[in-house]
């Protein structure tokens, strides 16, 4: 089977980039990153990327006059490069079925909070304000809604008292770090299928042992 080559989208800091990189590095996952895009030249985790010798490319998003123009740049850029897969990662722009209809099936998010709860920003602030005793992550495959996709992988971290919504994010940072890699490393071995939905049954992911 061919290496599982990846597209890496990000607009912050990449602490999640930077654990892909990491078990790349390290040889617990069998994959390479052949493009990382990010929509703002100054995002960090393009340093971690060029620290690691990957290729980068900065398509800021301002310069499009709509979403579908953007992502189709995007996309061209993603293609060019040769990638089978894509991870949003820290990428804080919704993307349109100009992305979804080019890699169908094939693009990951990483969200802090256990999906179906509070998708949307700020979802370790929305948990500490609603009063959750149990928050966490998800790995989930992107649809055309906003953090509504079909669940791969979710990881629980328990809410302590007098938790903020920063030391929330820290430790729930943590664990998405491991199951990221976690759901590529499946990818990676061809574990993950999507099984079409029927009658009220969302599409749904199916991870074979
Ligand atoms: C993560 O919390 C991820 O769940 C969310 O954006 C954040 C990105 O963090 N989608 P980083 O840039 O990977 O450090």
């Amino acid at each position: 089977m061919a290496k599982l080559a990846l597209g890496v989208l990000v607009s912050g800091s990449g602490t999640n980039l930077q654990a892909i990189l990491d078990a790349i590095q390290d040889g617990s996952l069998d994959a390479m990153i052949r493009l990382v895009v990010s929509n703002k030249a100054d995002a960090y985790a393009l340093t971690r990327a060029e620290r690691a010798g990957v290729q980068t490319k900065t398509i800021p998003h301002k310069s499009f006059d709509s979403r579908e123009a953007f992502d189709q740049a995007v996309v061209d850029s993603l293609r060019d490069a040769g990638v089978d897969w894509i991870v949003l990662a820290g990428f804080m722009r919704l993307i349109t079925p100009v992305f979804l209809r080019a890699f169908p099936w094939r693009v990951i998010n990483i969200h802090p909070a256990l999906l179906p709860a509070f998708p949307g920003v700020r979802a370790a602030e929305q948990a500490v304000a609603y009063g959750v005793k149990i928050s966490g992550c998800t790995v989930h495959l992107v649809d055309e809604g906003t953090d509504t996709g079909p669940i791969i992988a979710q990881r629980t971290v328990i809410v302590h008292e007098g938790d903020s919504a920063d030391t929330l994010q820290a430790r729930i940072h943590e664990q998405e770090h491991q199951i990221l890699v976690e759901v590529l490393r499946w990818i990676a071995s061809d574990r993950v299928t999507v099984q079409a939905g029927d009658g009220d049954q969302r599409a749904r992911v199916k991870v074979r042992e």
